[in-house]
């Protein structure tokens, strides 16, 4: 009798159990992207030191990427480099096109984009920003090595969710976005902005640069910025479904914030260094396919906008 209650209890267990798809243990980032950047490291303590301020007729373009793997092709192709720092972020001053130029090593995630965007402002006073870098495919249908336009981007985790009871689980899917709060000139106030758009201008000439340089793979799309890694597919197709988001990373909505503050032009350009929902695993070095692509961005600005 009592082996009849422990098979019958056993049986019930198992029915009654939750049928989960596979669900792997949490793996923090590895760090393929700090060893990929290990040249671009040494090449940066190679580089003159700034001895005073910023100084140039000219307001200068700024480039932005989070890291050595981000940057180090800017780096290299600016004539006259001079290194400033200021609280530890890397910035490199020199010419491209014999126009100023200033990379800036923003160092990952949404709070070191805005605190060293905010600093370029005020050290450089750009004439326009440009955040690029890698990211993580949202979409199926794109592939590493891919480009993503930005026509805006979403700070997609400033969210309020709906009341749910005790017990009741965590799906997050019942929210909406709340936004991140920057300067509006029409209120004289700081409003959520819950997307924050391209400047067209830089819009039409990357857009431009991807139709006339067929090598790149380029498409437009809808930037998820976070400071999340996803791997939950079913939480990404959410994403994808209601916001439209074409890829996910780590610092533009949050850089277009304090550019939003500043009233300067900007845009996001990312490449796909990795893609879970078709199982493309994450390749550091694709980040130099998109700064060759900014870089053509960057010299059809200078011809087309800022020398006419
Ligand atoms: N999710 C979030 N950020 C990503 N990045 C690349 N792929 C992803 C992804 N799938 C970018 C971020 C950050 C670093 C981890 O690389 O912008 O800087």
């Amino acid at each position: 009798m009592k082996k009849f209650f422990a098979l019958l209890i056993a049986a019930l267990v198992l029915v009654t159990a939750p049928v989960h798809a596979e669900i792997s243990t949490v793996k923090t980032a590895d760090n393929a992207a700090d060893i990929a950047g290990e040249s671009a490291e040494k090449f940066y303590a190679t580089l003159p030191k700034a001895k005073g301020d910023y100084k140039s007729r000219v307001r200068p373009i700024l480039l932005e990427g989070a890291m050595n793997t981000e940057t180090e092709i800017f780096v290299r192709a600016l004539k006259n480099p001079v290194v400033y720092k200021d609280l530890n972020y890397l910035f490199v001053a020199g010419t491209y096109k014999n126009y100023p130029v200033v990379v800036v090593r923003t160092e990952q995630g949404m709070a070191n984009a805005a605190a060293s965007t905010a600093l370029a402002i005020k050290k450089f006073n750009p004439i326009a920003v440009i955040n690029q870098g890698t990211a993580g495919g949202q979409d199926p249908a794109l592939k590493i090595g891919d480009i993503v336009i930005g026509t805006k981007s979403i700070p997609f985790l400033a969210i309020k969710t709906a009341h749910s009871p005790k017990g009741a689980g965590a799906d997050l899917t019942n929210q909406e976005i709340r936004g991140t709060y920057a300067y509006d000139v029409a209120s004289g106030k700081f409003q959520p902005y819950k997307e924050y758009f391209s400047d067209t201008t830089l819009f039409n000439i990357a857009f431009k640069v991807a139709n006339t340089h067929k090598n790149f793979n380029a498409v437009s799309g809808i930037i998820a910025s976070s400071d999340a890694w996803l791997n939950t597919i079913d939480y990404i197709y959410f994403l994808h479904e209601k916001y439209g988001t074409t890829c996910e990373e780590m610092e533009t909505a949050a850089a277009a914030q304090i550019c939003q503050n500043a009233d300067i032009p900007f845009i996001g350009i990312r490449v796909l260094s990795d893609n879970v929902t078709n199982n493309d695993k994450y390749i550091p070095e694709s980040a130099t396919i998109v700064q060759d692509f900014v870089l053509l961005v960057v010299e059809n600005y200078i011809h087309d906008i800022l020398k006419k």
